[in-house]
């Protein structure tokens, strides 16, 4: 076959499979198989080193997991978590670039479990452009949701494969086995990132139990999702902004990226759980916003 014939090839699979996939129309799956059981869930210990209370990930526990980095930042240059959402677009907070002034100098690390030792699976890509959401209120993290779409498409791998962005039809409230991970700080104290990927299991917390008076009395919008639980202990802290809330589907052996880590008071406190944007409520934002790309890649 010549690489006429193979490009065409190429595109014609890349158009049946629409804008989202591309890693071979997958989404959502681990390359190694993982199995918790209920156990982390009724205990609820998990491991209790420390995300905040999470573990070690093992490689490739989370390929659409990535490390934004900024040059400036001194040691492993963390700045904030993303998803990997297309070979070519990253899903991630809003507020990672409160103070961002020049994108040139943001890098993405994708494939990647320890930073300092990022391995032969991990791909580097830059920013082409940054998509925050046209309402974005950094007062009170309306919005808290941006894109960016990177200067090469990645390839996947085991290490690399895209996430899940669920429609209005999935019912998130249902999703049972949620986890957290990122590498942001492991205590509400610490104030470097971890080297080394953390995860942890979480709950969904009902957005009504969320807001109410004893806990975050009003704060919480109907575009977020709360997980943690009641007593604290477990939770996303500071570095892991951006990056994912991630429930396995209820049938499926996959896993849909529900919500991006956006804030919490502290970490891991008692009735302030971690509040992510639901990656749901931006479904057709993101649609759009791939789709309105002046590059026109995701098309
Ligand atoms: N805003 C934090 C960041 O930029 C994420 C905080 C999540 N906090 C929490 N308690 N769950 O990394």
């Amino acid at each position: 076959m010549n690489w006429l014939c193979l490009l065409v090839l190429l595109a014609t699979c890349g158009l049946a499979h629409g804008t989202w996939d591309n890693c071979g129309g997958l989404c959502g799956y681990r390359s190694v198989s993982y199995d918790y059981g209920a156990a982390a869930y009724q205990y609820g210990h998990y491991g209790m080193t420390r995300v905040v209370g999470g573990t070690g990930a093992r490689e490739a526990s989370w390929p659409w997991l990535v490390s934004l980095h900024h040059a400036w930042i001194p040691g492993t240059g963390h700045m904030c978590g993303g998803s990997l959402i297309h070979s070519q677009w990253v899903l991630t907070a809003a507020h990672c670039f409160d103070d961002v002034s020049n994108i040139s100098l943001v890098y993405v690390m994708i494939g990647a479990t320890q930073l300092s030792h990022p391995g032969p699976g991990a791909q580097i890509r830059y920013v082409k452009q940054l998509r925050t959401h046209q309402y974005y209120n950094n007062k009170n993290m309306k919005n808290d949701i941006a894109l960016l779409e990177l200067d090469y498409p990645v390839l996947c791998s085991p290490y690399i494969q895209l996430a899940c962005v669920p429609d209005f039809t999935l019912r998130v409230s249902e999703l049972v086995y949620c986890f957290v991970a990122g590498w942001g700080a492991t205590s509400a104290r610490a104030s470097t990132s971890s080297d080394l990927l953390q995860e942890a299991p979480v709950h969904l917390i009902d957005l009504k139990l969320c807001n109410s008076s004893e806990w975050y009395s009003g704060e919480i919008h109907s575009s977020n999702v709360c997980a943690g639980y009641p007593q604290g202990f477990i939770d996303t802290c500071q570095g892991d902004s951006g990056g994912p809330l991630m429930c396995k589907d209820n049938i499926a052996a996959y896993y849909w990226v529900v919500g991006v880590t956006s804030w919490g008071e502290g970490c891991a406190r008692a009735k302030h759980p971690g509040v992510y944007t639901s990656t749901q409520h931006f479904y057709d934002w993101i649609l759009a916003e791939m789709a309105a790309s002046p590059y026109g890649s995701a098309s």
